[in-house]
């Protein structure tokens, strides 16, 4: 089931995130956006357990999709993708827009088959030297 993130649930999204991310913590003060009317956040559990999670900005109508995670464990059984559409279907929401390393291939291919496409592209943007891909959802 997909709900709204509460200040109980971030030490566990936090540690869904450690191995992986190891920046998350400092970028994302959960406890900071928790309860701001600005942000979205979004997770998936199965059975009280959190698999996932989707965190963005509202702005006027437009969603910016900032962090879309996945449980390794759980990957590949259509959670991201639950995730976004849950955004999708927000009526307050006209236009979803993200950026992306264009290394990551399996985000890519996410955000394309959900209807994504890519308006701009950031030249090494990212510390490793990818490129950003810039991409949106007009709904
Ligand atoms: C990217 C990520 C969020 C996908 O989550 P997911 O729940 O596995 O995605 P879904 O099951 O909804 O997959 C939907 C589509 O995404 C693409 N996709 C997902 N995993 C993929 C993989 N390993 N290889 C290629 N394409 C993949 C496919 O098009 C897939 O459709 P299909 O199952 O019909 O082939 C997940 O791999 C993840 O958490 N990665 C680490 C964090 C990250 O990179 N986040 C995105 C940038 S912030």
């Amino acid at each position: 089931m997909i709900r709204d993130i509460i200040k109980e649930d971030i030490k566990y999204i936090y540690k869904l995130v450690d191995s992986f991310d190891n920046n998350f913590k400092q970028i994302y003060n959960l406890e900071g956006y928790i309860n701001k009317k600005d942000y979205i956040l979004k997770c998936y559990a199965i059975n009280k357990q959190i698999v996932g999670f989707i965190i963005g900005i509202l702005i006027d109508k437009e969603y910016d999709l900032e962090y879309v995670f996945v449980d390794s464990l759980f990957r590949k059984k259509g959670i991201a993708t639950k995730l976004i559409n849950s955004i999708v279907e927000d009526k307050k929401i006209s236009r979803i827009v993200l950026e992306v390393s264009d290394n990551n291939k399996k985000a890519i291919n996410l955000y394309k088959k959900l209807g994504f496409s890519v308006i701009n592209k950031r030249e090494k943007y990212y510390k490793d030297g990818s490129n950003a891909l810039l991409m949106e959802l007009i709904i």
